[in-house]
């Protein structure tokens, strides 16, 4: 069953389209997230479904019942703040209690409760601690058990994870995730990191100035993105625009790629990692001479920037012990790839 669904929602600020044309069926216990860059309307979705405000259009169900003008105290939604908008003045146990509070939940119950998401979260021994004596993990932490504890039937999480340093993001990320799969709770969650959306979503909705591009799981928008946006967005890309017909893609005057097929678009996309290393003589079709401008290392891949004419290529070695690289910038090399990595585009 579907546990949110948003129709043809529009929101807008004066004359600004915060968000237009959504329409959204999330699934019941779905780990779902929204992706996109900074001002592309992913906080104002999640504050239409929260009820903090209402759109211009459309409407919103939740668990069959349409919610779209009911008051946000009614709805069942938690949601966690991107600042986790914690109460300053009050303890640990105070912060995850108040929910319980305004659902005028007894005393006995509210206590329960708090020791025990406390203890979901790992801060058993932190209640009587002031929020200005935890560190931004702890934090995070005290806002996901006081948003849990109020048992939301969604659960909203407007980039949680970005005031942490990346040790502790990781960290977080995987208890996010396994504490969302043990409660079975839909959840939304929000963030411009691309990685952070592949790694935790069951689907994923990529979103644009306002518009939701393409939906799907993490493997569908990485492996077959709507757009060029998609394709540049998710993941690193080599992104050209292209002049494609007579199964060839001209993607500058003196360079031309070979295709498998006669469809047609304006961009290719070609992954770094679908890059190679090839002698000049290889009999390949898409053997290009071109020079090493750049080498990036990161440890575990080491990432090369290709000059060809004029024209930048990326290409992507993992840093195996099997395979140490030699090429230095300056080198003199070759670089191929199979037609079959070769994305087309229309737009
Ligand atoms: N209260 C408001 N009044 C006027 N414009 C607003 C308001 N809230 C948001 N907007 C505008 O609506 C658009 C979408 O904003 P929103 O906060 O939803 O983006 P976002 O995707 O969450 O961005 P970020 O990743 O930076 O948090 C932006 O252009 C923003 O300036
Ligand atoms: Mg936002």
């Amino acid at each position: 069953m579907e546990a949110v669904v948003l129709r043809n929602i529009e929101k807008l600020y004066g004359g600004i389209t915060a968000c237009t044309d959504i329409n959204l069926f999330i699934n019941e216990g779905e780990f779902f997230t929204f992706l996109g860059p900074s001002g592309c309307g992913k906080t104002t979705i999640l504050r239409l479904i929260a009820g903090f405000i209402q759109p211009g259009k459309g409407t919103i169900h939740l668990g069959g019942r349409n919610i779209t003008h009911l008051e946000a105290e009614k709805r069942q939604v938690g949601m966690v703040f991107q600042n986790y908008a914690l109460f300053p003045f009050m303890t640990v146990a105070e912060n995850i209690e108040y929910g319980l509070k305004i659902q005028k939940r007894d005393k006995k119950e509210r206590a329960e409760r708090v020791e025990k998401f406390t203890e979901m979260v790992g801060l058993t021994g932190f209640e009587q601690r002031n929020i200005a004596e935890l560190s931004g993990g702890e934090q995070q932490r005290v806002a996901l058990a006081r948003s849990l504890a109020t048992e939301p039937k969604v659960l909203l999480l407007d980039e949680p994870l970005s005031n942490l340093d990346a040790r502790l993001r990781e960290k977080m990320r995987a208890e996010i995730k396994s504490l969302q799969k043990k409660l079975g709770v839909t959840t939304i969650f929000v963030t411009h990191d691309q990685t952070e959306a592949l790694i935790l979503s069951d689907r994923v909705a990529v979103f644009e100035k306002g518009r939701c591009i393409q939906i799907g799981t993490p493997q569908e928008i990485y492996l077959h993105p709507a757009n060029s946006f998609v394709a540049g967005f998710i993941g690193d890309t080599n992104l050209f625009s292209a002049e494609i017909k007579n199964g060839k893609a001209s993607i500058s005057e003196k360079l031309s790629i070979d295709l498998d097929t006669d469809e047609a678009g304006r961009f290719v996309s070609i992954r770094p990692q679908d890059v190679f290393f090839t002698k000049a003589q290889d009999g390949r079709t898409n053997v290009f001479p071109g020079k090493v401008e750049t080498i990036q290392f990161d440890g575990i891949s080491v990432g090369y920037n290709i000059r060809v004419e004029s024209i930048i290529f990326r290409l992507t070695l993992l840093n195996t012990c099997a395979f140490r690289h030699s090429i230095t910038a300056g080198a003199d090399v070759h670089i191929s790839f199979d037609t079959k990595s070769i994305k087309i585009l229309d737009c």
